[in-house]
């Protein structure tokens, strides 16, 4: 396996929309996740990030083995200030789940890129609490459970709990 990550570019449109129309991905991301991802939506996302990313307050990467684009990963609301922000990551590709190849993307994200490189000193994420394998590895990762939001969101015929969950750079 060959774990690589470069920033996520327009080109990479076809692969976002189709992670985001696989149940496996979706199945825990909530409310508006469960809608079908178009080009037109896909194409929408991502002239608001490129707008967000020339300002500095949201970084998206594809990550690859290889030349194979497996997933996504990226920190939104980027705040100098506060030093925050908030992460999510989906592995897109089923093929390859449950390898444990989340924990190295999750150290690059949060050790590399946001404590390291861009200096922040919390990172945030928001994970259903049903979504147990998501929540599993935050905990592996030192994310703790900060509050609980609950029947933050509609989905599956029921309400879900969202968990607030964080972790900080021990040297900032
Ligand atoms: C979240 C995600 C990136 C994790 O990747 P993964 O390859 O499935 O996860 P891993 O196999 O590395 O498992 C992570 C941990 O969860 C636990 N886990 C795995 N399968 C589990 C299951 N079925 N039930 C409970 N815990 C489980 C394990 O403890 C594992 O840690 P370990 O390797 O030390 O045993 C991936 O499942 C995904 O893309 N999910 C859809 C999108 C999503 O929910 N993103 C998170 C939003 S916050």
């Amino acid at each position: 396996m060959d774990i690589k990550f470069r920033p996520h570019t327009r080109e990479d449109i076809p692969y976002r929309m189709k992670w985001f129309n696989n149940p496996r991905v979706t199945k825990y991301l909530g409310a508006s996740s469960q809608k079908k991802a178009t080009k037109k939506t896909a194409n929408k996302w991502f002239d608001d990030y490129e707008k967000e990313s020339r300002k500095g307050t949201k970084k998206f990467f594809t990550v690859f083995d290889g030349k194979i684009p497996i997933g996504l990963v990226g920190l939104s609301r980027i705040h100098r200030i506060n030093g925050s922000t908030d992460l999510f990551i989906i592995i897109g590709d089923d093929s390859y789940i449950g390898k444990g190849i989340s924990k190295t993307i999750m150290n690059f994200i949060v050790n590399e890129y946001g404590f390291r490189k861009l200096g922040l000193h919390k990172i945030n994420l928001g994970v259903f609490s049903d979504n147990k394998i998501a929540v599993n590895l935050h905990k592996k990762i030192g994310f703790k459970i900060e509050g609980t939001m609950k029947d933050e969101s509609f989905f599956d015929g029921k309400y879900h709990d969202l968990y607030s969950m964080a972790i900080f750079n021990k040297k900032k």
